[in-house]
């Protein structure tokens, strides 16, 4: 079928719908919803039999739901409307959620439902819950109703009009009271707020927005001070406990729209004693290595994927430790929304000098690519459970085994960041993988890609359900072969490096982010600026709205 994807951004349910349909051979196009008109010439150009909206944010024109069958996808059960589905979900502590696909009609929500799914609800942020849980909630049912709009003759439910509509979440509601709320309180609010938009507190008589909150039950203080910092985080007290708070928006200004950094990039928090990981109870740790039956688990769920030159540099430290274990396999988790997103812009965004700052991120992750790439003691596998994107992608590719679990989606290309060449060994590591010819249609492309094609292309080895990764990783530490496996790796590498030296590729694509970040063209900062304070745009890029590019079809 020809669908249109009406949608605000091409978010990561956007991308994995993207996938999942042009994978059963439907043509897919996308236009963002950026003003009727435009969305009225998207639709006489593709001419779609069906149009879906995975992510929109307002209503679809009356003339195009009167002649066309549009699907909205609503993260909420039967019955629930309104914009802030997900986030009353979690206030309100349900049990089990959903997503329901509706027809677009005169009221928000109200159509009628071809399709929906349910879910047991998780303690998690809105954010991860909408990458897992929503997400493959939101693929069963849009399959489903494409099926039966493909086969006829299905009559689609009336929604429940009994269930009364659920306005915006508004900050009054979702505002912490420190000195009265316990830390599943302010934990459940901040989650319901995370990572949009965020819960708005006061700190030291300044306005921010908090994000990513984890609990804390070995430190207690005074309810709402702030008891300690650890890494970019703070901790502050609770009426029973404490909680770690990563990231912060600063209120915006009339000057100056503002973005999420991490935490001690926008706090003063000189003078709040350093708390070390080991001081028992439950606490926020951001890398954790576990070990079982011969093999190490190295975990980084780093927030929204995105690593700093300081979260680079502790990841390094614990991979070359992890390599000094008993075992012959180690295993990068990475987290379970992300694996990894490469550089981390907000903390580049909010740097003193952001093309300095960018310069030390990209040779703090070459690093530990280097070290991954290095190793000769322990066989490597990334094992992808979230989705990876630009630098995260190539990071991946650095270890020996690369696996992903089939609702992985994978970004490998840089040019939507301004036209960034990319470094992280990827002129070394790619074509090694996918030849010439796969470099030049991947980067080129700039389309996500499912894990399962990316499998078939060679790009990863792999796609092996989360499930089934230490089954995989244990087989190969608990090998006969594991030695020759080593010392293949080993005479691999020495080959590679006679040939041409890592170092010399590292040098090659430096050269070309030194001109990416300090050049003449500033693609990459204005890129990096937009993209952090999530600046609309004003027009579907071409690579995705496939309709507008004239005479290719
Ligand atoms: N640094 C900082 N924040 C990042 C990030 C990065 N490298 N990559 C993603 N994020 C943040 C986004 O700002 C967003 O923040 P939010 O919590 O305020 O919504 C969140 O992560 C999710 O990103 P989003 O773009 O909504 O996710 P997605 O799954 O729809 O798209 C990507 C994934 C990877 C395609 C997209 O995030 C992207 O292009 N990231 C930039 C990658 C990059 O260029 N890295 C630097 C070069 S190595």
């Amino acid at each position: 079928m020809r669908i249109l994807f009406l949608t605000h951004a091409f978010n990561s349910l956007t991308q994995r719908l993207f996938v999942e349909l042009t994978t059963r051979g439907h043509d897919v196009s996308i236009e963002f919803d950026i003003n009727d008109t435009i969305t009225r010439e998207a639709v006489t150009l593709f001419r779609p039999e069906v149009i879906v909206a995975p992510y929109l944010r307002r209503a679809i024109p009356e003339d195009i739901w009167q002649n066309h069958a549009c699907l909205i996808v609503h993260p909420g059960i039967k019955g629930d409307r309104g914009p802030s589905a997900l986030d009353w979900a979690i206030m309100e502590d349900e049990t089990d959620w959903g997503v329901t696909v509706l027809q677009a009609n005169a009221e928000m929500d109200a159509g009628d439902i071809w399709a929906g799914d349910t879910f047991a609800m998780r303690t998690a942020s809105k954010s991860s819950l909408y990458r897992r849980e929503v997400t493959g909630a939101a693929i069963k049912a849009v399959l489903e109703a494409i099926g039966r709009i493909e086969a006829g003759g299905f009559v689609p439910e009336a929604q429940d009009l009994s269930v009364a509509f659920r306005p915006l979440l508004k900050q009054e509601k979702r505002a912490i009271d420190w000195a009265a709320d316990d830390t599943r309180t302010v934990l459940r609010r901040i989650c319901a707020a995370d990572g949009f938009p965020g819960v708005d507190d006061m700190i030291g008589g300044k306005r921010y927005a908090l994000f990513d909150a984890h609990p804390e039950t070995g430190l207690k203080g005074a309810p709402g001070e702030i008891i300690g910092r650890r890494h970019h985080a703070f901790c502050r007290a609770t009426t029973d406990g404490a909680v770690w708070v990563t990231h912060l928006k600063p209120a915006a200004t009339p000057e100056e729209r503002s973005f999420k950094r991490p935490a001690s990039m926008a706090l003063d928090l000189d003078g709040v004693p350093e708390i070390p990981e080991g001081i028992g109870g439950e606490t926020w740790r951001e890398i954790r290595y576990a070990e079982e039956g011969g093999v190490g688990y190295l975990h980084f769920p780093f927030y929204n994927g995105a690593m700093s030159t300081d979260q680079c540099k502790r990841l390094q430290t614990a991979y070359l430790e992890s390599c000094t274990k008993d075992t012959r396999v180690v295993v990068l988790m990475g987290g379970g929304d992300f694996w990894s997103n490469g550089m981390h812009l907000g903390a580049i965004e909010a740097a003193e000098s952001p093309a300095e700052e960018s310069w030390k991120n990209i040779n703090a992750i070459d690093d530990l690519c280097h070290a991954i790439l290095t190793t000769e003691s322990h066989l490597t596998i990334s094992a992808l459970r979230g989705n990876a994107g630009a630098g995260g992608v190539f990071l991946a590719l650095a270890a020996d085994r690369i696996v992903a679990a089939p609702h992985v989606v994978l970004n490998p290309h840089y040019k939507n960041m301004g036209n960034l060449y990319g470094s992280e060994y990827w002129t070394y590591l790619l074509p090694k993988r996918v030849g010439e010819s796969g470099v030049a249609r991947i980067m080129g492309r700039r389309l996500p890609i499912g894990a399962c094609e990316a499998a078939r292309m060679g790009l990863i080895d792999e796609c092996l359900e989360a499930g089934k990764i230490s089954q995989y990783a244990q087989t190969l530490a608990t090998g006969k072969n594991i030695t020759d496996l080593l010392a293949a790796k080993r005479n691999s590498r020495s080959k590679d490096e006679a040939q041409k030296p890592l170092a010399e590729y590292r040098k090659a694509e430096l050269e070309h982010m030194r001109l990416n970040f300090f050049g003449f063209d500033p693609s990459y900062h204005i890129a990096r600026y937009n993209f952090m304070r999530k600046t609309p745009v004003s027009r579907t890029p071409l690579f995705i709205a496939s309709h507008r590019r004239k005479g290719e079809k």
